[in-house]
Order: C-alpha cells, then sequence, then structure tokens
C-alpha cells in the first residue's frame, strides 16, 4: 500500500494544530491549494472511553481528502484498538500516530515526544496500529528530532518506523525542549529523509513559497508540511504550487481581499457552530483574526477592537474603514 498523493509529486500538507485545523479551516486549506491535511490530535484513551464525545475532534468532510486522522497514545494494544474504531466509523485516507507532541497534558500520559524516550515502544505501538489496521488503511506517523539536544533519535527512529510498516513520516525539525524555539534543523531532517525508502515530510519554519521550493531542491524530503505560516496565511499554499510549477510567485493578495478572507472565514465558522453558539466562535476566531490582520495598513490601531470582537456584525464595522 502506498500513498497515491506522493506519485510524481511533492505535496504540501497542512501540519495539524489543535485548536487551529478545524473543519472550516481545512476547507479554506484546501480552497487555497493544501494537498494533504489531517485532523487535530484526538487520544486513543479517549476514544476508547467515549468515542462519541471525542469523535468531534476527527470529523471532515469529503472535500478534505485525502485526509489523515492523527491519534495520541501510549499503550500499543489501546492505539490499536482506538485506531480500529476510528478507521471503522471514519475511514481517514492514513491514520497518524503523534509522536512529537510537547504538551504537558500529553506527554504526562508518555503519549506525543514522550515515546521519543522510548523508541522500541514506539516501535512496538506502530507496528500494533499497523497490524490491526492491515490494509484497510495506511499508517504514518510524525515525530520531532529528539527529546533533547543531548537525546537526537530521528535518525534511529525512522528506520524503526519504516520497520514497523508505517508509510510515511512527517519530522519537525525541533526537539521536545525546543518547544517552538529556535530553528528547524533541515539538515538533519534531510539525514533522516535519506536513511529510509519511504516518504519523509519535512516541517518546520516554512514560511515562503522559496522555502517550498528550497526543501524541494536541496533535502531529500518528499514533500513538506506547514503549519503557523499556513494559520497567519493560508494563500502560501497557492503561492507556493505556483512558484514551484512556474517558478513565479504570484502577489500576496490585496488588503481587501484579506479583509474579505477574514470575514468569510468568521461567517463560515459561525454558521458551522463548531465552536457552538456565536459568541463563543467570535472568542476562537479572535487570534485567527489578529494574525491575519497582521501587515494590513490601518489594522495596528485596531488591534485591542479586534482582540474583544463579539459579533459578525461587530466584525464588519471594525473592518469597513480598512477597506478604503
Ligand atoms: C497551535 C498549535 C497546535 C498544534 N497541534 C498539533 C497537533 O495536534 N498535532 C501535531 O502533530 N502537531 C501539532 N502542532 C505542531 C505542528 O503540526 C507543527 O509541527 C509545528 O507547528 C511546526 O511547523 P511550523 O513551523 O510550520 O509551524 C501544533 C502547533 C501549533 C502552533
Amino acid at each position: 500500500m502506498s500513498l497515491p498523493w506522493f506519485d510524481n509529486q511533492f505535496p504540501l500538507y497542512l501540519a495539524p494544530m489543535a485548536g487551529v485545523t478545524d473543519p472550516i479551516f481545512r476547507t479554506l486549506c484546501k480552497e487555497a491549494g493544501a494537498d494533504v491535511m489531517e485532523t487535530e490530535f484526538v487520544s486513543a484513551e479517549g476514544v476508547l472511553q467515549a468515542w462519541q464525545r471525542n469523535r468531534r475532534y476527527v470529523e471532515f468532510e469529503q472535500q478534505h481528502r485525502p485526509l489523515g486522522i492523527q491519534i495520541f497514545g501510549s499503550v500499543p494494544e489501546h492505539a490499536a484498538a482506538a485506531a480500529r474504531i476510528i478507521v471503522d466509523a471514519m475511514q481517514p485516507d492514513f491514520l497518524d500516530i503523534n509522536a512529537g507532541c510537547p504538551v504537558p497534558k500529553v506527554v504526562g500520559k508518555n503519549g506525543g515526544s514522550s515515546l521519543l524516550r522510548d523508541l522500541p515502544l514506539l516501535q512496538r505501538l506502530a507496528a500494533a496500529v499497523v497490524k490491526e489496521l492491515g490494509n484497510d488503511c495506511p499508517v504514518t506517523t510524525k515525530i520531532r528530532l529528539g527529546w533533547d539536544a543531548q537525546n537526537i533519535c530521528a535518525p534511529e527512529a525512522v528506520v524503526r518506523l519504516q520497520d514497523a510498516g508505517v508509510q510515511a513520516i512527517a519530522i519537525h525539525g525541533r526537539t521536545r525542549s525546543q518547544q517552538y524555539g529556535g530553528q528547524a534543523d533541515w539538515g538533519m531532517i534531510d539525514h533522516c529523509a535519506r536513511l529510509v525508502q519511504i516518504p519523509v515530510i519535512g516541517n518546520g519554519d516554512i514560511s515562503s513559497p522559496e522555502d517550498v521550493q528550497r526543501a524541494r531542491e536541496t533535502t531529500a524530503v518528499a514533500g513538506v508540511m506547514i503549519g503557523r505560516a499556513a494559520m497567519n496565511a493560508p494563500w502560501l499554499f497557492s503561492r507556493a504550487k505556483s512558484y514551484l510549477q512556474t517558478g513565479e510567485i504570484p502577489p500576496e493578495p490585496t488588503a481587501a481581499q484579506k479583509l474579505d478572507f477574514m470575514l468569510r472565514h468568521t461567517r463560515m465558522a459561525i454558521e458551522s457552530m463548531h465552536y457552538g453558539d456565536e459568541l463563543v466562535t467570535m472568542r476562537a476566531m479572535r487570534a485567527r483574526l489578529l494574525a491575519y490582520a497582521k501587515g494590513i495598513p490601518g489594522s495596528k490601531a485596531l488591534r485591542p477592537t479586534l482582540a474583544r470582537v463579539s459579533s459578525l456584525a461587530e466584525l464588519q464595522e471594525i473592518l469597513n474603514p480598512l477597506y478604503s
């Protein structure tokens, strides 16, 4: 079973981001040219204990395909059983194991990047999920370089994961201790990509079409995964794709186009009821709107108001003066 989105292509992945890559945002990124996406992660234990309650984290629309559902866990049998429930219910295009998340809530349960401190366990867990899913769904894994600078283990991890039968590996080029600080180490990502036959997807600090092109030209990765830059500017996907295909970088959207985008995203989020009523949705949207607004002439003075916006009508009023 190989992953067809790598056939003669250099796919651009939208990175999984809890609280960000909800179904509406995925729709917008798909429109903007993202090739492959993943849901936010869901806990394997949560799936086993309360699938109906946890299902909302992994819901997706057909138009998001190819799409992976990401799980985290630390007990191989539980991860395998949770993967089976998810795959039977949702039929994703792949099931991704999170071995990179640094947050205490996940690491404290020995999941996420904690698995990088016990590579035999990571390998057993991946193998158990691969065995359970058989030909029903390919399995992939997302890792970091290691727990900290003294314990870089990605080179060993990728070989073990390949042996376990996973079909692709995304590598975020930082250690767990770095969290999101410092710079992603693309030299190490490249080194790991050359150690295995399965596709390796490079991740970390990709923020421009030139970054995407550089990864394709100068490293052995089979695709790239974009997180925070896509959160601020989803149009990066289409601009990067144009650059890869034609060598020309299309201009950034105009200020008016960005404002339209902010209103559209907000309207879609409210209509979807994904977060709840309009006020709850607006609270969830505030950080997103502030990120989109960066760089729009005149927006700086409006940031405090944007940070408190509580309805679509109010947002429209705030943004109106910026159109001129
Ligand atoms: C708000 C936020 C939430 C994240 N949630 C997840 C997650 O659920 N699963 C995961 O594997 N990585 C998660 N990540 C990490 C990203 O997928 C990605 O690896 C990281 O942001 C580095 O890529 P970037 O430099 O392009 O942002 C998250 C990152 C951010 C900023």
